[in-house]
């Protein structure tokens, strides 16, 4: 046995019954071996287990990219090019009780290889990733680097090409160098793509994208997530707009047909540190006017960029499309509570105050998932 390991125990404390579902809370500490055998110690922690595919509970997530990590004091930072990381960090710790988990999309911490700049942020984030399922996507900062696989030549994980972020997170992927991964979480069904490697038809992450949509039964998770870092749908930035675009060069050319098929209802996504909303969009029309309220069949899939978790801002291109229907230059997350199989609700927070700038709730059955749209009927369900 090695002399220097970690040592993690758990332990079921009890059982409590919230409203008709039985919830374990787990408490759990971290032990060090020492040389000569005795441990030390961390605190307590705890967790709540999480619901199963389908349950029916009150289940809260909150989503954002690109937050990375900054100084109370500004020690240790150069270029402070993550001013709104505290902030969003301090709003999700103040709210932690009202959280169920977090997913971050891509651009982490921005070690770009200064190693030491993980513990920076796992120190951080320590709060909320040891009491809620902190789970995370790839981005450009996290993998790429020339000539090493990535779909991007660039050198912006400054050498890490991803092994950082596969070793300090888990996440449930077939291969974790490859980061695209399904996870249920109630109600809700997340399909995590990875923009730093190809997902156009024919790649083997294609088809992960397909069955991971196809393969949810709407009826028991009604709420179908689909989330990437680089936007794959719809993006103002000015970045893209200096190319002629509004996205990643074959993003919603490759993918917006699955995402209208299997009707997703969010697609959600970063690199564009800011934020926006589009109305229910396929192939660049809104199929339904953007609003703070939906209600029956679905239309199209609603595109959020909240890409403004920390990282200094982007700006948005002077020309506004129609589809483009909220915006905000500033730093913030996004928090979806599902209240029940029939009524999400969406709200946009500011990091600097924690107050909703932008909501909407989506009511429906599951009659409405089952019903007819655009280029969304399938020949197996009963509505032909
Ligand atoms: C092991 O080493 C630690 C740190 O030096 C010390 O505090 C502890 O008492 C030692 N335990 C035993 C069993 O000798
Ligand atoms: C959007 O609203 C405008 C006027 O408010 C209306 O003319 C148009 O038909 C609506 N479009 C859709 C897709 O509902
Ligand atoms: C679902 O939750 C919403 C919001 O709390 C509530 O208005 C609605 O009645 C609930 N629907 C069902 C079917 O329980
Ligand atoms: C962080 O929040 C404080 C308090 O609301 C605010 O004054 C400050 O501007 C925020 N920082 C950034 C970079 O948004
Ligand atoms: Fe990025």
């Amino acid at each position: 046995m090695m002399h220097d390991e970690l040592s993690v125990v758990i332990e079921l404390i009890y059982p409590i019954l919230s409203s008709q579902y039985f919830m374990c809370r787990y408490t759990y500490k971290l032990g060090h071996k020492l040389f000569n055998g005795s441990y030390v110690w961390s605190g307590m922690y705890s967790f709540k287990a999480s619901p199963y595919p389908g349950q029916g509970s009150l289940q809260r997530v909150v989503i954002f990219g690109d937050m990375g990590k900054a100084e109370f004091d500004g020690s240790n930072e150069y270029n402070d090019f993550q001013p709104g990381s505290l902030n969003t960090t301090y709003q999700l710790v103040k709210d932690l009780k009202n959280i169920d988990i977090v997913l971050h999309i891509g651009d982490l911490c921005y070690a770009n290889g200064y190693l030491s700049q993980w513990d920076q942020f796992t120190a951080q984030i320590e709060p909320i990733a040891s009491t809620v399922p902190y789970m995370v996507g790839s981005g450009n900062h996290e993998r790429d680097w020339p000539g090493t696989g990535s779909f991007y030549g660039n050198m912006d994980s400054g050498g890490e090409c991803g092994v950082l972020a596969e070793t300090m997170f888990y996440v449930p992927a077939e291969n974790r160098a490859k980061f695209w991964y399904s996870t249920d979480y109630g109600m809700f069904r997340f399909c995590i793509a990875d923009t730093e490697h190809d997902w156009r038809p024919g790649t083997v992450q294609y088809k992960f994208i397909e069955h991971c949509l196809s393969s949810v039964d709407r009826e028991k998770q009604p709420w179908l997530i689909f989330l990437a870092h680089r936007v794959l749908g719809y993006s103002s930035a000015d970045f893209y707009g200096a190319e002629g675009s509004t996205e990643e060069p074959m993003g919603r050319e490759s993918l917006q047909e699955l995402w209208q098929k299997y009707k997703v209802d969010i697609a959600f996504y970063g690199h564009v540190h800011n934020y926006e909303r589009t109305c229910p969009v396929y192939q660049n029309t809104c199929v339904r006017n953007g609003s703070h309220h939906y209600s029956g069949p679905f239309g199209a899939t609603t595109h959020v960029v909240v890409g403004g978790g920390g990282a200094s801002l982007a700006d948005f291109a002077p020309v506004r499309a129609k589809w483009s229907y909220v915006r905000d230059h500033d730093y913030g997350f996004v928090k979806l509570t599902a209240f029940n199989h029939s009524t999400l609700l969406f709200e946009y927070k500011k990091s600097s105050n924690g107050r909703v700038h932008d909501h909407f709730t989506i009511s429906r059955d599951y009659r409405d998932i089952l019903a007819c749209t655009i280029d969304g009927c399938q020949g197996t369900t009963l509505a032909s």
